[in-house]
């Protein structure tokens, strides 16, 4: 009969969570080695924290932070003077430079779940080509193969998954070339994990009599994921001195923006943030305001439907700018954030979770009965000593895969993705009907210059565009 070692006895004593290892007796020897290397792995007191600092946080703490916040002071707006035109294309000259000199890499966040959207699979596979039915993760691979090809830069990419997506993610890769794309290019690396907990009793779940109810560190678990799988410092190693990171469900997202790029790195921000205008005040979105000085999130659950109407005091709404989560990272930022310990806020989100009983019954909850805790990457925000907030177009940069019918589902993404090819076709001089289905793949084109050129030259037919 295998022993449990006495320091996890008396780990699980004192933590009071002495029901992990109440089957041990019926394991195997390698079992319970497995069992004690995930007991070890857990930071009990980190988790305590979180539970105990959300259960007083809840209620109206939350309420004098929105109020205290104000609409950024500054912002970084799409060009209408002279000037600004001017500004920006020295912006973009710029971005196109550091492409060019290997000094930006791309991080896709792909560790999610992705519950809401109900894909059974890792969601960078989920099909969004209105045409051509191709993949997120394919149209990610296409636009950074075309801006290689455009640039002339190493341009690395970045793929962050979890347990819940890495062999998966990995595969599917491997199953289709990589997309053409020089898989040494492509570096995964994996997230950490968090255990569940029964939100009534604080004892941890578990799946088995072995295995312990782990779920995703949140997109927060970036930080310390890409330092301790080396590749932080085998970017930096390799000249990369920003990272352009987005999230994997918004297939319309500019990969590397010379433009954000170029502005980036002209005001020397640690970490800048793409911002679209709220569509509805009480849009599900987070946005970022001032407080107390300092950039921040607020997110839409923490405010009130008065809040979330709030003007400023000339009539504009005080919460109007939406996060894209499209941000850009210096390096020397994400190393500070390493050399401090890379510990964003433990956040506690009261959730579904299916686990096994320690009598060995399944559980299947109707209502949320757990806690899972995350790290939100925004949460860098107030750490950073200077941001920079520039305002994108929501219609071409920010259509988002997040639910399976209604807003942000894959209707309204697909419908985003034909009407900005459609708009292409009309700026070269082509109409095609409103209900007409159209897509262009980045591997055609990155914007509606390149995609007229090659109309012109013959390369690309509008019938291959459309379906
Ligand atoms: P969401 O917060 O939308 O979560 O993630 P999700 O897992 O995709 O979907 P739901 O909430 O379960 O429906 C935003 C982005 O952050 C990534 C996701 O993959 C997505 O790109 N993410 C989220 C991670 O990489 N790791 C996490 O632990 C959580």
């Amino acid at each position: 009969m295998p022993a449990v070692s006495p320091d996890i006895k008396q780990l699980l004593t004192d933590y009071d969570q002495l029901h992990l290892i109440a089957a041990a007796e019926s394991l195997t020897e390698d079992q319970v080695k497995d069992l004690e290397d995930q007991i070890r792995a857990i930071d009990f007191d980190q988790i305590t924290a979180a539970r105990e600092s959300s259960d007083s946080s809840a209620g109206d703490d939350a309420v004098p932070r929105a109020d205290n916040a104000v609409a950024p002071a500054t912002v970084v707006r799409p060009p209408v003077s002279d000037e600004e035109r001017l500004q920006r294309q020295k912006d973009i000259a710029t971005g196109n430079r550091l492409l060019a000199d290997g000094a930006v890499a791309v991080i896709t966040v792909a560790g999610g779940q992705g519950t809401r959207l109900g894909f059974d699979r890792p969601k960078g596979m989920f099909p969004i080509g209105p045409v051509s039915n191709m993949s997120l993760f394919q149209i990610f691979a296409e636009q950074i193969a075309a801006r290689r090809e455009r640039h002339g830069g190493s341009l690395p990419w970045l793929v962050m998954t979890s347990d819940a997506t890495h062999q998966e993610t990995q595969d599917y890769f491997s199953d289709n070339s990589y997309f053409g794309l020089d898989p040494q290019t492509v570096h995964f690396f994996k997230q950490g994990s968090m255990p569940a907990v029964d939100a009534e009793s604080g004892q941890i779940l578990m799946n088995g009599s072995s295995s312990i109810c782990r779920s995703p560190d949140g997109h927060g678990g970036m930080v310390t994921a890409l330092d301790s799988s080396g590749l932080l410092q085998q970017l930096a190693d390799a000249g990369v001195k920003h990272f352009f990171y987005h999230q994997v469900d918004n297939p319309t997202v500019i990969i590397c923006d010379p433009a954000l790029i170029g502005v980036h790195d002209r005001i020397q921000s640690d970490l800048t943030t793409n911002v679209v205008r709220k569509v509805d005040p009480m849009e599900r979105m987070g946005v970022l305001v001032d407080i107390d000085g300092e950039t921040q999130i607020i997110e839409y659950s923490e405010l009130t439907e008065q809040q979330a109407h709030r003007q400023d005091d000339a009539g504009n709404w005080v919460f109007w700018a939406g996060n894209t989560a499209i941000h850009v990272f210096s390096l020397t930022f994400l190393q500070s954030l390493v050399a401090d310990g890379c510990q964003l806020e433990l956040h506690v989100a009261h959730k579904k979770v299916p686990h096994v009983r320690a009598d060995g019954e399944p559980v299947d909850p109707s209502e949320p009965n757990a806690h899972k805790f995350e790290r939100f990457i925004f949460d860098a925000l107030p750490l950073a000593q200077k941001t920079l907030i520039v305002e994108g177009d929501r219609d071409r940069e920010f259509n988002p895969v997040k639910n399976a019918t209604g807003s942000d589902s894959p209707e309204t993404s697909q419908a985003a993705i034909s009407r900005i090819g459609r708009e292409w076709l009309q700026q070269s001089g082509i109409n095609v009907s409103e209900d007409q289905v159209v897509e262009v793949s980045p591997a055609t084109a990155l914007d509606a210059d390149e995609l007229k050129q090659k109309l012109e030259a013959g390369s690309v037919t509008v019938a291959q565009l459309t379906k």
